[in-house]
């Protein structure tokens, strides 16, 4: 389903273009593999924080834990409550929410945040730290997986690549690769009260598997990821659209695992943040 945006906040009406759920269906090997490593027990309050339709948050659910999913982009919430809805699982709902204001969540409700590449994508990460924190119990844990600026493999050089056939941000624009840095981590966290010891780093892999070839994958991107969509348009209208396809299909190509067989499996790294509240 491909919905209209219908909003003049141009942070969700990114993640409402398209449909996302394309793409999280690619990843969800990972998302189960995130939910078994992160400490659930049964009747855990979990917030899954920019959650998308759920490749976290359902199987934390499905191991035990109360978990609400918060994300700005409206189908994506419905998405979840659907997919909650099919799983039979009630202790997992979804709703709408935006991480630099997460306004109507009680400080200390929740035994652990996690944010797989959501609230990386919230504008004013200052914000965006002091609200996961506020609303984590002393004791609790945040764990956050940001991808990492200028590293080779897969989503940060769709980016890199993307970058260049758009038009420049605008002024005061931060990066939400920003949150792969870590120095910018600790300064954010640091700014909500967190000491640096409490904050812990190690880098993790994604997988993206896709039955089918790496252009068919890159193809999912161009017409159903935001970010990507966005960067075809603009790369249009200055009849670049051909080279941004080349360059993103000789990117994938390159990082596939599975080279000259009809499947797609390729690895993305990525920063992942412990943060001992
Ligand atoms: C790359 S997707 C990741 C989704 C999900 N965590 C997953 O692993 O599949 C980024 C998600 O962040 C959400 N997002 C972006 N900005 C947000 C904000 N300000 N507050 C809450 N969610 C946001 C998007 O709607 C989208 O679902």
């Amino acid at each position: 389903m491909s919905a209209t945006p219908t909003t003049s906040n141009p942070n969700k009406a990114l993640w409402e273009k398209g449909d996302f759920t394309r793409l999280a269906d690619t990843m969800r090997g990972s998302g189960e593999a995130v939910a078994r490593s992160v400490g659930i027990t049964k009747g855990m309050k979990v917030l899954d924080l920019g959650c998308g339709d759920g490749t976290t948050a359902l199987p934390q659910a499905v191991l035990g834990a109360d978990v609400l999913g918060v994300d700005i982009a409206s189908n994506l919430v419905a998405a979840g409550n659907r997919r909650a809805q099919e799983r039979g699982l009630p202790n997992l709902r979804f709703e709408e929410g935006d991480a630099s204001n997460l306004q109507g969540l009680a400080a200390g409700r929740f035994d652990l945040v996690v944010s797989l590449f959501g609230a990386m994508f919230a504008p004013r990460p200052a914000d965006v730290a002091k609200e996961m924190v506020r609303v984590t119990r002393r004791g609790g844990r945040i764990v956050m997986g940001n991808w990492i600026p200028g590293d080779p493999t897969l989503v940060a050089q769709i980016l890199r690549i993307s970058s260049a056939y758009s038009p420049p941000p605008p002024e005061g624009f931060v990066s939400p690769m920003t949150w792969g840095v870590e120095s910018n981590v600790l300064e954010r966290f640091g700014g909500a009260g967190v000491a640096r010891e409490r904050i812990a780093f190690a880098r993790d892999t994604y997988m993206f598997e896709f039955p089918g070839r790496p252009a068919g994958f890159v193809d999912v991107f161009r017409r159903y990821y935001g970010p990507t969509m966005n960067a075809f348009e603009a790369a249009e209208k200055n009849g670049r659209a051909a080279d941004l396809l080349r360059e993103l299909e000789a990117l994938f190509e390159s990082q596939n695992r599975h080279a000259g067989r009809d499947a797609t499996s390729i690895p993305a790294t990525f920063l992942r943040v412990t943060v001992s509240v």
